[in-house]
């Protein structure tokens, strides 16, 4: 049985499978709405969410399936001290298909070794972020034509961003791209993430400074600095509006630079951008829904 954890649970041909899919429901949505038929989708969040679970909701119920789960660890028995293993041994029996957020870093591979259907890492505390990747490489794709040859900046909190984490290793394994990774010092990329980088022979370098690079960019991915992985207020009040991307910051931005950002927004991009023809974010959010429906057709073993 497949499981998705790490984006690299899925090869460079099955993601770009997934983007055909993703571009075929879009333009024929009808032919995949009885797809799912009697099948559910349970959505298990013990963190926060807004668009990640209900994208993976209006997928599987534009699919003819049906969802089922919770959207906070409070009206779940984890509040009663219930395991993560347990509850999944439970609701695999329930549902055909499991998407899980955790705040734990691994819960969802402990899920996995336990499920009878597949499970779906929805986002594991400060790690990763697969799904999230796949709308990233939808959108990319969808822009730009191409995920190759691209220098990609991402800016903000490198460290607790998880969507950064598992789109670098995603990105990685296309030809001819390279990454721009600005941070303040105190939220620059873990080493873990950079001696991959080191290991493969992909160019990377780290900076401070947005405006410097601001020239070279193809993809320009911001990122709300993660309130909720801080030990220390003080620290997050200091932090989090390191970079405000605006309007005089973009005068020397490519002409078809792609602005991404996988929401939520906080201060990072001010709304006098989202006017700007190169702003993807609203449309990047909308596409996951589009490629999550093509995620929970493969994971199913269901075709139109
Ligand atoms: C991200 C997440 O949950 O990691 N949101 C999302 O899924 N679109 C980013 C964030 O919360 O900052």
């Amino acid at each position: 049985m497949r499981h998705v954890i790490d984006i690299t649970d899925l090869s460079v041909a099955e993601i770009d499978g997934l983007i055909n899919v993703a571009e075929d429901i879009l333009k024929d949505p009808k032919k995949y709405r009885d797809s799912c038929r009697y099948k559910q989708l349970a959505t298990l969040f013990f963190e926060p969410s807004t668009r990640t679970r209900l994208s993976f909701e209006s997928a599987m119920l534009a699919l003819g399936g049906g969802v089922l789960g919770f959207s906070e660890a409070a009206s779940s028995s984890a509040s009663k001290g219930e395991s993560v293993s347990d509850t999944i041994r439970v609701v695999s029996g329930y549902a055909d298909v499991i998407a899980m957020r955790h705040p734990k870093e691994g819960a969802p591979a402990v899920a996995a070794e336990i499920s009878d259907v597949p499970i779906i890492n929805a986002g594991d505390g400060g790690h990763n972020h697969p799904t999230q990747t796949l709308t990233d490489l939808f959108t990319i794709r969808r822009e730009k034509g191409h995920l190759d040859n691209l220098t990609v900046g991402l800016c903000g909190d490198l460290m607790f961003g998880r969507t950064v984490h598992s789109l670098i290793t995603a990105m990685s394994r296309y030809g001819g791209v390279n990454f721009v990774l600005i941070s303040p010092n105190e939220l620059r990329i873990p080493d873990y993430i950079k001696a991959n980088l080191t290991r493969d022979n992909i160019p990377f370098v780290e900076t401070k400074n947005m405006s410097d690079v601001m020239p070279g960019l193809d993809i320009l991915y911001m990122t709300r600095v993660q309130k909720e992985r801080f030990f220390n207020e003080a620290d997050y009040i200091r932090l989090k509006d390191s970079y405000i991307l605006d309007k005089p910051k973009l005068a020397d931005a490519k002409p078809d630079l792609c602005i991404m950002h996988p929401l939520p927004r906080v201060n990072e991009i001010s709304k006098t951008v989202d006017a700007d023809p190169r702003a993807c974010y609203f449309s990047q959010a909308q596409g996951g829904k589009y490629i999550r429906m093509a995620l929970i057709l493969k994971l199913l073993e269901v075709t139109a």
